[in-house]
């Protein structure tokens, strides 16, 4: 039986289409849903476009109460069944309560080589740093944000003269090459880290 998988995003969805596109054939997943908590995400047509069913939940109506809107995500996903969550560009961090019940069943994707630059504005933070080497990893999701078991890195050489959006772009072709391949791994129970360079 193919594992359910959502994925969940907040924009352009550029990984969530290479997730969606991979899973076809004897890929041991299928997309089951397209979850976004903006209602502008430009990946919500792309995910129309190819058959998928798409929820939106819009995290401004809760106030800042994450567990309500959890409860709302929650909700919206029942119907659909998912065996994993992919998060994909998924920008609100997410609690315990969440995390927790999703524990091992849950995977996102940071633009960094974690554990290094948590958070926000990777690819300015790792050339203030003066770094040779940056890229994204892949990693099962806990209450701590950006933490959680690496299933997968992918290395970017820093050049000469990169600002930080000429390395997000060469770091996002490493994700689309890494997210879809931990992906089927994952799907298919293999959680050995894979370990690319561009
Ligand atoms: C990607 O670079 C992803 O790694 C990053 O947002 C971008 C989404 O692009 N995620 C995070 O920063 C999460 N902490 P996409 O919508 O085109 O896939």
């Amino acid at each position: 039986m193919s594992r359910r998988v959502a994925v969940f995003i907040s924009g352009s969805g550029s990984n969530m289409v290479q997730l969606l596109d991979s899973m076809t054939g004897d890929h041991p997943g299928r997309p089951c849903v397209v979850l976004s908590n903006e209602p502008t995400a430009a990946g919500l047509d792309k995910a129309q476009a190819r058959g998928v069913a798409t929820e939106i939940i819009r995290h401004q109506p809760f106030s800042g109460d994450r567990a309500a809107f959890e409860s709302a995500v929650s909700a919206a996903l029942a119907p659909y069944a998912p065996d994993l969550i992919c998060l994909a560009g998924f920008m609100r961090k997410l609690t315990g309560g969440f995390t927790d019940q999703w524990q091992g069943r849950m995977l996102n994707i940071h633009p960094s080589l974690l554990p290094k630059y948590k958070g926000l504005n990777t690819h300015a933070r790792a050339l203030a740093a003066g770094d040779s080497q940056h890229g994204c990893t892949v990693h099962e999701v806990t209450a701590a944000l950006d933490d959680g078991p690496i299933l997968g890195q992918a290395k970017v050489p820093v050049l000469e003269g990169d600002t930080p959006d000429t390395l997000a772009d060469r770091v996002l072709v490493q994700e689309h090459r890494l997210y879809p391949m931990v992906l089927r791994r994952f799907c298919a129970g293999d959680r050995t880290p894979v370990h690319l360079t561009a």
